[in-house]
């Protein structure tokens, strides 16, 4: 049922989410406005002092109701100005007569300026009043001809009067008129601004209590049990660990309700991850054997639909509710934890820099091109002249206005991969990454705390990592390889081509890779070289930003490059392996359109760095 409310919940959310702001603006907007001013009562002398005494010799009632020639329900002695009068209702009219010789009294402009100016306190001078045959919306809810006194006052004061007996119907002001605004849009009656019981507030309010009640559904579903309950006061759970598709590697202990993630941590089998079990990265995946549970929506967002359906989860999102038994990959670098020393640090363009680290101990066979580590960020406090970049970057960096100190409070896991094959490498391990500067600006967001570290180290020192892993890697065979890339992507694309020219792979390779400008895109000189060594391999450099174009290179955005030069007129697409590895925006454009020229999923294979 969750996955349903979950939808409907969002949905409601999305058409109703203006009026929410509406009504939490207006009835804050409502609440913060002084009473007294929205009432008139700072512009209203006081009425503390006594009626004046009713005069002798004026007509009885009796003799009033007796001369008038209609009927007469109600009849009650007042005043107007100073002037004694009667009062007369009856279902149809109300007016007044002179209490002295039953003459009708009429209120006329100068009685009604006469009233206005009397109930008045402040500086304003009563401007001459409008008569109105009926009420306008400041005086709505009244009926008969009225007068509308407005003041010269800076809240632009009107007095509304009867027209038939001189009572002051509404004393309206700015403070009033912004009130009865917000009041419109909070009863959502933008007309007569009174009904509460129009259609549309009852639609918005039936879907607001949709959304606290769906919401309220989903919080309570969003808590597993085993929260409530401390760890050992939970029953004990079996996991059994087996190598993807392969052998037993370890039981371990559970307690019912742990997710799997958290599960292996406890007992020393550190995932892969860069959100540390927040279902966000979706890095931690393993395969449940036997029956796996429902799919979430996490699930969904970060593992193909066919891994899916062959019972493939995120581990953090996976409670272990029963014995359950479950393949991961990674083997023995899920506990173990290596050391590398840096050897060198070359700034490849600004803000891409190459790290080369030889490993402690000989990389064993999953160091494959595609692969990558996890490196272990420790952490740290740094100064900003620690990541100081060569001279010639130092226009670039000083753009991001970054802070003197900058600190990692809690040690976390990041994943780089290798930008080069380590047998090309001689052993070593490089990798390529890109500075993640926050935003210096606006609202100041920290730095990345992974790239920020590997930008602070230099030759000689020690770093920490697990891995290699991934699945993202080169088929074997000889079909034709179209790689699409950009930004730090030009890492995994780089190593598999390395790795396919230096096998002496005959089948046609293509690079496209997309930069801003000449200035970002790294390895320009090396791939250009390549191209030349090899006739069967070509490659296209595509800027985005016009102003640097140059001879032979491409304008435009990488994906839709690709399509025009390559795609569009190819022969044979079906036949063609895609590996595709860059920016989300870049990743998800050009995974679209291969789905819109048909590509198969088996043929696209992809590393979303989520940067
Ligand atoms: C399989 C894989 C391979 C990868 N390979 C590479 C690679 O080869 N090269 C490479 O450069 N990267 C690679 N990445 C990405 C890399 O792992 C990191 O995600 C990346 O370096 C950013 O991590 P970080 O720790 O620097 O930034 P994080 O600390 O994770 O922050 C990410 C961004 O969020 C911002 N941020 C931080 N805190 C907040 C906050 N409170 N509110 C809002 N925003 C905030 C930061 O400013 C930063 O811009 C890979 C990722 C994966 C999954
Ligand atoms: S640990 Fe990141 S999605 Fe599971």
């Amino acid at each position: 049922m969750t996955p349903w409310i979950r939808k409907l919940h969002k949905w409601v959310g999305l058409i109703i989410a203006l009026q929410f702001v509406m009504w939490t603006g207006s009835g804050l907007t409502m609440s913060l406005l002084d009473h007294e001013r929205v009432e008139g009562h700072h512009h209203q002398t006081s009425h503390a002092h006594e009626p004046p005494k009713w005069p002798s010799g004026t007509l009885a009632p009796a003799q009033i109701v007796a001369a008038v020639k209609t009927p007469v329900q109600m009849i009650e002695a007042t005043w107007l100005r100073e002037r004694p009068v009667y009062r007369l209702t009856n279902k149809a009219a109300v007016w007044l007569v002179d209490a002295r010789d039953g003459a009708p009294a009429r209120v006329d402009a100068h009685v009604a300026s006469a009233i206005a100016a009397a109930d008045y306190r402040g500086d304003g001078r009563p401007g001459r009043p409008d008569w109105l045959s009926k009420a306008n919306l400041e005086a709505r809810g009244h009926s008969g001809p009225i007068w509308r006194v407005p003041f010269n006052d800076k809240d632009a004061t009107t007095l509304y009067i009867s027209a038939l007996d001189g009572r002051i119907l509404e004393r309206r002001n700015d403070t009033w008129r912004i009130f009865d605004f917000v009041w419109m849009l909070h009863i959502m009656d933008y007309t007569g601004r009174e009904n509460f019981n129009n259609p549309l507030v009852i639609m918005a309010a039936s879907g607001g209590l949709w959304i606290a009640l769906s919401g309220a559904w989903l919080l309570v579903t969003s808590f597993r049990l085993s929260e409530f309950v401390p760890a050992r006061w939970r029953s004990a759970r079996e996991l059994t660990v087996f190598e993807l598709g392969g052998a037993k590697l370890r039981s371990l202990e559970a307690h019912a309700g742990d997710t799997v993630y958290v599960a292996m941590a406890r007992n020393g089998l550190q995932l892969p991850s860069n959100c540390g079990g927040g279902q966000s990265c979706g890095l931690c995946e393993v395969r449940v054997r036997g029956t796996a549970p429902a799919p979430t929506s996490a699930d969904r967002d970060h593992l193909k639909g066919s891994r899916i359906q062959i019972g493939h989860r995120l581990a953090c999102n996976l409670a272990v509710d029963q014995d359950m038994q479950i393949e991961v990959s990674g083997g023995a670098n899920l506990w173990t934890e290596r050391v590398a020393k840096v050897e060198e640090v070359t700034a490849v363009t600004p803000f891409l820099r190459e790290i080369v680290l030889v490993p402690e101990t000989a990389p064993g066979p999953e160091f494959q091109p595609g692969s990558y580590l996890q490196v272990h960020v420790p952490s740290y406090t740094v100064q900003r002249h620690e990541l100081e970049p060569p001279a010639h970057h130092r226009e670039d960096w000083a753009t991001l206005d970054l802070p003197e100190t900058l600190a990692n409070k809690e040690a976390v896991r990041r994943s780089y991969s290798l930008a080069l094959p380590v047998e090309k490498a001689n052993g070593r391990l490089t990798l390529l990454a890109r500075f993640s500067p926050g935003r210096p600006h606006k609202k100041r967001l920290p730095t990345g705390k992974g790239s920020t570290y590997l930008y602070s180290l230099s030759p000689g020192d020690i770093v920490r990592f697990s891995g290699a892993f991934g699945d993202f890697a080169v088929k074997p065979g000889e079909r034709e390889k179209i790689f699409i890339g950009g930004g730090a992507g030009m890492a995994p694309l780089r190593a598999m081509i390395h790795v396919r020219l230096d096998a002496g792979a005959r089948e046609r390779i293509h690079f496209w890779y997309g930069a801003r400008n000449l200035r970002e895109a790294p390895y320009v000189a090396e791939i250009t070289e390549l191209a030349q060594q090899h006739p069967n391999f070509t490659w296209h450099l595509v800027l985005s930003e016009e102003a640097e174009h140059g001879a032979g290179l491409l304008k435009g955005l990488v994906h839709d490059a690709t399509h025009e030069h390559l795609l569009r007129g190819h022969p044979d697409l079906q036949a063609c392996e895609f590996y595709l590895c860059g920016p989300p925006a870049m990743l998800a454009a050009t995974r679209k359109l291969l789905d819109k020229l048909g590509i198969p999923e088996d043929s696209i294979a992809f590393d979303d760095f989520k940067i």
